[in-house]
């Protein structure tokens, strides 16, 4: 397969002779678009001869591929089908920008029109989600593969031909802010965890966001000490690798003390378990125990690049999980910067501790408008909701509207779970203020792990917590997304933040 650089335009015309390949959509009818049938005219009716006595059948997302006579002026066409044309918006067009790209992997082109003729969704909509599409399936963690000359990627320019060009051009300058967030969460996911540590992960996050005009601070231990973050701390402290604490700020907004939307992600760069440790089976997926953070840390790159009008502050606790003669151990009972003392049951519930002490910072610095936390939190949620669902817990039902309508909007879904004070008093302890292992142990272990986070949000703030667990990752190719790190919640939360007004 032939990878490929893509870069996309939009225009009203096709402009010069078409070459290269050209693309068109269909339907379940075999509808030739005006554009084609053109071609087709030119080629004396060799397309729709070709297509009538061929097995495609139109149904949605499938592509019919044909060679084409000089005369047409292009070598190749791809026609994929709306179907019944009923299931039109972004995230369908998003799966055919995906099908496409895949399809011209194997056409060694270099350069694409692609003609969009759609009403309803606009042209300019479905143009701009299939080059997010293309953009997001063309992503490929290849760092650390030595690549031929002849597989090197192919410079491909894209340039979609539809009548509201410039509504197309517009939102794909939004949207391409949004998929070089995702990817950044996704490099940083897939990252090896012996090169992706806490320290150099802070550095990363600053090298890559102050440029962009992000105010980056990172507290290390010692400055975490000083703070009393005994939480956080606890949790790194078998690790010859120190946690850090990255706050990350945005203000974009025209009153400068407007208050911030909130973010926080779980950063544990590799979670053995500790003492508390892990099976070996697969445990080098928990190299991926810090998606949360990535998608915190993608969210404030994609806002920054497109200067979103808003203030925005994302605070990122990183620490590696691991057994030694200095890591925390079950029995600890350690004093959280809240001051709350957390009596640790078993060293493997070590997210809750990473995010409770960036929880109470950020309420406390910040006094955010609202809170959204991402965490890879418990395999509990994959138990309930498999790879399909983000686990969404909500204290606030217009922030649940806002979080159900960008996951409709995205296709990132999040499904909404319970927050009840039943499970909160079973991560209450005897001898001190909560527990990390609630006393029904595993039974509802994502809604006990939630409940433990919400004894550290202040009564009255807005706030949703979300267990990625079972989406950050996926294990085999997917339309918009190779084997690996999904980068899941920064479109989720970009939607949301575009959306609010
Ligand atoms: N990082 C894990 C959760 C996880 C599991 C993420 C599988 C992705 C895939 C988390 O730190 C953890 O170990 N949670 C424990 C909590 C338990 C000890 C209460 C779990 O889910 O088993
Ligand atoms: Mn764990
Ligand atoms: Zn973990």
């Amino acid at each position: 397969m032939i990878c490929m650089t893509i870069s996309h335009s939009f225009s009203k015309t096709p402009g010069k002779p078409g070459q290269g390949v050209v693309v068109a959509l269909t339907d379940e009818h075999k509808t030739l678009p005006s554009a084609i049938a053109e071609l087709d005219h030119a080629a004396s009716g060799w397309i729709s001869g070709t297509l009538a006595k061929s097995a495609f059948k139109g149904k949605a997302k499938d592509i019919f591929s044909l060679a084409l006579p000089e005369k047409t002026g292009f070598d190749h066409l791809l026609l994929i089908s709306v179907g019944d044309g009923s299931g039109v918006d972004g995230v369908f067009a998003e799966s055919c920008g995906a099908k496409i790209y895949k399809a011209l992997t194997s056409l060694k082109a270099k350069h694409v029109t692609i003609f969009v003729e759609t009403e309803t969704p606009a042209a300019g909509e479905v143009a701009a989600h299939m080059a997010q599409g293309m953009d997001l399936a063309a992503y490929r963690f290849d760092k650390y593969r030595e690549i031929q000359d002849e597989d090197k990627p192919n410079d491909v320019s894209v340039n979609f031909v539809l009548p509201d060009a410039d509504r197309g051009q517009s939102l794909h300058d939004r949207l391409s802010t949004v998929s070089q967030g995702v990817i950044f969460a996704r490099d940083l996911v897939n990252e090896a965890p012996n090169v992706l540590y806490p320290d150099h992960y802070a550095e990363l996050i600053k090298k890559e966001l102050t440029p962009l005009g992000v105010k980056v601070e990172i507290l290390d231990d010692k400055k975490m000490e000083k703070l009393g973050m005994g939480a956080i701390l606890a949790v790194g402290m078998g690790s010859a690798r120190p946690p850090r604490m990255v706050i990350m700020q945005w203000n974009g907004a025209d009153k400068k003390d407007e208050k911030p939307l909130g973010f926080v992600g779980k950063g544990v760069t590799f979670d053995t378990g500790g003492i508390s440790l892990k099976p070996g089976a697969s445990m080098d997926e928990m190299k991926t125990d810090m998606g949360g953070s990535a998608a915190v840390v993608g969210l404030m790159k994609s806002l920054a690049l497109q200067k979103v009008n808003k203030n925005v502050v994302g605070i990122v606790g990183l620490a590696e999980n691991m057994p030694s003669d200095r890591a925390y151990r079950p029995g600890d009972i350690v004093k959280s910067y809240k001051g709350k003392h957390i009596e640790v049951l078993n060293t493997d519930a070590e997210g809750r501790l990473v995010l409770v002490d960036c929880l109470t910072y950020i309420q406390e610095k910040f006094d955010p408008v609202s809170i959204v936390d991402l965490a890879t939190l418990t395999g509990a949620i994959m138990v309930a909701l498999g790879y399909e669902y983000t686990g969404a817990f909500v204290n606030d039902d217009t922030l649940w509207s806002g979080l159900e309508a960008s996951a409709k909007a995205t296709g990132e879904k999040a499904w909404r779970m319970p927050l009840d004070e039943t499970y909160r008093k079973d991560v209450e302890s005897d001898i001190a203020s909560v527990r990390n292992l609630a006393k029904t142990e595993r039974w509802g272990g994502a809604c006990t792990a939630a409940a433990f986070l919400q004894h550290f949000i202040d009564e009255g703030r807005i706030w949703a917590h979300l267990d990625i667990a079972g989406t950050s990752l996926v294990k085999a190719d997917t339309d918009l997304c190779c084997k690996g790190g999904t980068g899941v919640g920064v479109r989720l939360l970009e939607n949301y933040v575009h959306n609010l007004r």
